[in-house]
Order: C-alpha cells, then structure tokens, then sequence
C-alpha cells in the first residue's frame, strides 16, 4: 500500500495491459481463480465468500456470501437458480462499474461464472444501464473470447459447470437499479419495485431463486478466490474488508476514480490524490457515497472511508460516489437540484414518495425564490420525516435523507433564504442555473416556466 492509500487489487495491472484482451488478462493469472473454482464444492466457495467479509458495493452494503447462503441448493428447488448482475450504474455521481467493465471485462465474467458455479445457477443476466454503449460493446467482445476458450457455455474448463451469460440493455431509468424493480424490467415489464418478502434470493426473476449483485462486488470474487477468502479479510478494517472504487467528483482538482483500502481518510482521497480543491478554494462540504446520502461538513472531513466510521458520522458509503462542494455553492440550489431528481425519478407506486417529492421541489423552489414563508424550513423536515421509513422501496429514503441533512446542517444558510428574500449569493452560486433538464424539458411541453406541483 502506498503512503496515499492508493491500494489497487480489482485494477492492478490495468495499467501495464490491455486486460480487454483475454490473452493479456490470462498472462497476468486470469481465469486461474475459475479453473480453481470450479473443482472446489461449492459449499466451500460460499465460505470463502463469508470469510472474506465482502460486502455488496452497489449501496446497501450487504454481506455477499450471506445473500448468497440464502439461495437454495439447486436440490431444494423445482426452478432453476439465477444470477443477476446489477450494473444500472445509476447513482448520481458514480462511474466506478463503467471503469470495470470497460477496462477489466474479464474479471466481471469470471467472477460470474464462480458465482454461477457456487449457488448452482446456470445462466446469469447482466442488467446493463442503457445509456452504456460502449460499456456494452466491451463486454460482448470480452463474452465471445471467453466462449471461444471454454471459459463460458457448455462443460466449463472440462468440467459439468454450464454458464450461460446474457447481457441485457435497460432503458434508462433510476429506479431500475433498485434490485426488485431490475427483475420486473428484465422480465419486461415496467420497472416498479415489487415488495418484499419474498425476497430475491427466493422468488426472483420469473420467481426463481435469484442472487443479485453489483458489478464491483461480482468483479471482487475472483481475487477472493485467488488469495483465498481470510487473506482477503486482512485488507481494509473491521466490517469494511478489502478495497472499493472510489469515483470522485465536483469541485476537486483530480476527479476519477480510485482504488482504496477500506478505511483510507476521506481526506486523503481529495487532498493527496483528487489534488484537493481547485484555486485554494475552501470545502464546504462532502457527499460520500452519492447523491442519496447525507451530507458531511468540512469539519468531518478526517472521517474513514468504510461502513462503520461512515455510519457514526450519521451517513454511508454507499455506492463510493464521493461528490466535493467548495464555498461556492448554495447549499438550497444543492438541495433543489438533488430533490428534482428524485421527483422525477420516483416511480410513483407509493404515496410518500410520489407526494413527498414534489412537496420537497415546491418549497425548495419558494425557499430559492426568496419567497418561502418562516416555519417552511420545518414544514420540509417535516415532509422529509413522512417520507422516510414510510416508503415501499428505499428511493423515498434516498430523496429525503439528502435534503434533511443539508438542512440540518447548514441550517443557517436556509434560514437566509427566508430572512434575506432570496438567495445570499445574489447569482454568484456556482450551482446558479443547475437545474434538471427534465425540468426545462417539462417547462418546455407545458409553455411554462415552473413544473406545476398539485400540493
Ligand atoms: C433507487 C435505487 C437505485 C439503485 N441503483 C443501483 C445501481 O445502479 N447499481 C447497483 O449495483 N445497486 C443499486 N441499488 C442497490 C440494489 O438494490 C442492490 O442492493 C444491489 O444491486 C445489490 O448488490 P450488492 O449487494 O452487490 O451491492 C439501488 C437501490 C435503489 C433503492
Ligand atoms: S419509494 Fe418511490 S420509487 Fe420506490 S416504490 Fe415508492 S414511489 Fe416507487
């Protein structure tokens, strides 16, 4: 590990070759771990997973080997199992999965074909977001070489594993990355949340067993495989082993994404790698693990990059989408900008959510518009705490988390808003203007300039 904290396992040698190409990533001891794989039971395999203490990097954090003890074994079923790769990619912020498969597309497979193998499935979806092209164009030339050597289809590596893998293109929408809402998209239908239980790992797609998982998480398998699932454990801290994509952005001189030990200093990934913030601006402020979680300060800067130190400070890590504000900002354009989406992104199933939404965008505007009344400031926490825990899937939590955060937080600046008559940066906020384009879109079909909000 460097003194930076820089630790690449998933990316080592990306740089050095071309690992797009199945010849250089097999140079380099690919497809080593699945010829390992698949003459060891696969009872073992999960273990090794649970050892390894890899939890899902899609958001939520989830133990990987527990989610996969829960799938039954292919004797316990009538249906046949699968596994789904979620790799929606939607998190605002977050760009880590496309840099995995677009530069390490032989990883993912492997690492799904070692799954496939140690749950019993035989066939495996990979939910590719829409917007993906190129992403896509990549994985299916890496998906043909791997075919062309035995690696995928029919008798694996000599052995009685059969793996098929079907890349599915999404069509483009937030919600379709929430696990149960993919499944109904896959199944083509429209992409709606279905409530839970049963839960995947029993009625999934087409109500078979199902594991789903994150690009980065499935792309981890192999190396957990190959060091062996303790070893594994020894990288990162304590419930936060191994390494993560961090996929940094905003207001930082070096943006992109990097490979860190778990538990690294959040300021040493802006500071000592991303560079820190451009013309020795001040940080105001820190989104740690995209747009969905709440916000850290300047002072909470030293706060660790993994699940606990995350959860102390009152946020999460998320999808590892590191999003920097400097002093430019106004903390109610944010708020604004982020509530926009998730009023368009909700898919409207539930009430708090539907509702919430566009309540959060209303007063939100009023408040920027120097036209918000005093007691609205509580009126939208109050909005916020019906939304929260009262939703169907977590998307409703996710819009409102955010928003109440930055309340809390910079509290002062809001009040501001109200106090002053409108927004103290008097147009010099560098968020000024950063409105949804769904919104100008909207205004545009409706001949006006707000989204009407039936409150
Ligand atoms: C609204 C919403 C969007 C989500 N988008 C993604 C996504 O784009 N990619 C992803 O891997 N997980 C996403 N998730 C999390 C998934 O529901 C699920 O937890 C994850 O795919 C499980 O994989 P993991 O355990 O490997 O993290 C999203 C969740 C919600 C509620
Ligand atoms: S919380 Fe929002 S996105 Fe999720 S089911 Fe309800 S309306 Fe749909």
């Amino acid at each position: 590990m460097t003194p930076s904290g820089l630790h690449e396992v998933l990316l080592r040698h990306a740089d050095e070759r071309d690992l797009t190409k199945r010849a250089e990533y097999e140079a380099v001891g690919g497809y080593r771990a699945l010829t390992t794989a698949l003459r060891t039971d696969p009872g073992e395999l999960v273990e090794s997973l649970l050892a390894s203490g890899l939890r899902g990097r899609g958001g939520a954090g989830f133990p990987m080997g527990r989610k996969a003890s829960f799938i039954p074994k292919p004797d316990q079923t009538p249906n046949p199992i699968y596994l789904t790769v979620n790799a929606d990619e939607s998190e605002p912020g977050t760009f880590k999965d496309r840099e995995l498969m677009l530069r390490i597309p032989h990883a993912v497979i492997e690492g799904i074909v070692i799954t496939c193998h140690a749950i019993g499935a035989e066939t495996a979806f990979v939910y590719l977001r829409g917007e993906y092209a190129t992403e896509f164009d990549v994985m299916a030339a890496a998906l043909d070489e791997a075919h062309e050597a035995g690696y995928v289809g029919p008798g694996i590596a000599g052995t009685d594993t059969n793996v098929t893998i079907v890349i599915h293109r999404g069509a483009g929408a937030y919600i379709c990355g929430e696990e149960t809402a993919l499944l109904e998209s896959l199944e083509g239908k429209r992409g709606q949340p279905r409530s839970k239980p049963p839960f995947p790992a029993i009625s999934g797609v087409y109500a078979s067993p199902t594991l789903i998982n994150n690009v980065e998480t499935i792309a981890t398998v192999p190396t957990i495989v190959g060091m062996g699932g303790e070893e594994y454990a020894k990288l990162g801290v304590e419930n936060s082993a191994g390494t993560r994509l961090f996929s940094l952005s905003g207001n930082v001189v070096k943006g992109g994404n990097y490979e860190l030990e778990l538990g690294t200093p959040l300021r040493e990934l802006i500071y000592d790698l991303g560079g820190g913030i451009p013309d020795g601006r001040a940080l105001k402020a820190v989104i740690p693990g995209g747009s969905s979680v709440p916000v850290l300060t300047a002072d909470e800067v030293d706060t660790a990059l993994d699940f606990d130190a995350m959860a102390q400070a009152g946020t999460m890590l998320g999808s590892g989408a590191v999003i920097v504000i400097d002093e430019r900002a106004c903390m109610v354009q944010l708020g604004l900008r982020v509530a926009q989406f998730y009023m368009h992104e909700s898919c409207g199933k539930c009430t708090p959510c539907r509702e919430g939404t566009r309540w959060m965008v209303q007063i939100l505007r009023k408040l920027e518009a120097g036209e918000a009344e005093q007691g609205e400031l509580d009126l939208l926490l109050n909005v916020c705490d019906r939304i929260l825990g009262n939703c169907l899937c977590p998307l409703g939590d996710a819009a409102a988390m955010p928003i109440a955060s930055y309340v809390a937080k910079f509290r002062e600046e809001y009040q501001r808003h109200i106090d002053e008559g409108g927004c103290p940066f008097g147009g010099e906020s560098s968020l000024e203007g950063v409105v949804a384009p769904v919104d100008q879109h909207h205004a545009h079909l409706r001949g006006q300039i707000e989204v009407p909000i039936h409150a």
